[in-house]
């Protein structure tokens, strides 16, 4: 598992100081605790080598350029080309529902008291793309935990921000999502240890194309599920509807774990390619069950047929 908490290496030693002297405000405060090493190796400025199961890590302006962020249009290239209109300061975050904590926060009074940490996970995307990516983020268990969720609280639905005159796919006619973008997890998958909130890439801040300032990670679920820019938590006792399953529920569930069993019904999901991808050489390799992570995560859904709760 590509998860070391505690590094005794700083973090300056990992990524370039610059980077860190650089970001924003959220990590000035816990950038010391900062790191992840594949396979037991620092990561070097120039090469991320040595990734456990994951292949090399993919090429920061693919995973900064190559997006799917509807708000901003339904072209891969439509997030970089117009994210930047977004404003990510101040950010609010409304959180409701079944917690002891709920209400409106600061984005940066949630995370000030946390320490986010480097993952190199492999993304898995529903369209059978891939990539390996060197998140930041921060437990979503740690994150959740600190609004006191009651014993009603059986899961948790996340939303996008909505705000059409910063996100021109919000504006479209012939947009198909009813927007917020909405999606949701059972709260044992939330607070699963792979799952993170994260609030950076490549040692630095997110890029508003990748879900600025926070956005979920869920490696083991094909890529829809990790929604962006989030403003909303809610804790509930029913499974939320997410956005993708209202669009299309012949072809997208609420579980949407990593499965080469289970096809789309208009492509398989036996393999995927992985970016960089081109027309002489797909780079295809086959997929795993729960994206290779089966071993942590699969006991989650022992008992249930995933055919069915694909
Ligand atoms: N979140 C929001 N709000 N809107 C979106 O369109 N697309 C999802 C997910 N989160 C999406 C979203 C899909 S389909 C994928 S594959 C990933 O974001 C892509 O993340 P990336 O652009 O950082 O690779």
């Amino acid at each position: 598992m590509l998860i070391r908490q505690k590094p005794d290496i700083p973090s300056y030693e990992i990524t370039s100081e610059s980077h860190y002297l650089n970001r924003r405000s959220f990590v000035a405060g816990a950038a010391a605790g900062v790191a992840l090493l594949g396979a037991g190796q620092a990561l070097g400025s120039i090469g991320y080598a040595g990734v456990e199961l994951g292949g090399e890590v993919t090429p920061e302006s693919i995973v900064t350029s190559h997006n799917n962020f509807y708000e901003f249009g339904t072209g891969k290239s439509d997030p970089s080309e117009h994210a930047h209109q977004l404003t990510t300061s101040p950010w609010k975050v409304k959180v409701s529902g079944a917690a002891a904590k709920t209400g409106d926060f600061d984005y940066e009074d949630i995370i000030k008291g946390f320490t986010p940490e480097e993952r190199i996970y492999r993304f898995r995307c529903v369209e059978a793309w891939s990539m390996v990516v060197p998140w930041l983020g921060i437990p979503l268990k740690d994150i959740l935990a600190w609004f006191e969720p009651t014993s009603k609280a059986k899961y948790v639905e996340f939303t996008t921000l909505y705000r059409p005159r910063e996100m021109p796919g919000q504006r479209s006619y012939f947009s198909s999502i009813d927007w917020p973008y909405v999606e949701g997890l059972r709260l044992d998958e939330a607070y699963h240890p792979l799952s993170i909130m994260a609030v950076g890439v490549y040692g630095k801040a997110l890029p508003n194309q990748n879900g600025a300032p926070w956005r979920l990670i869920v490696p083991w679920k094909y890529g829809f599920k990790s929604i962006k820019s989030i403003v909303k938590i809610r804790f509930t006792e029913r499974e939320p509807k997410n956005s993708w399953q209202v669009i299309a529920p012949r072809e997208y569930g609420f579980f949407a774990n990593v499965n080469p069993a289970v096809s789309h019904p208009r492509w398989s999901q036996a393999s995927e390619r992985r970016l960089p991808s081109t027309l002489f050489n797909e780079n295809r390799m086959p997929t795993l069950p729960f994206n290779g992570y089966a071993e942590q995560v699969a006991s989650l859904y022992s008992g249930m047929d995933l055919s069915r709760h694909f």
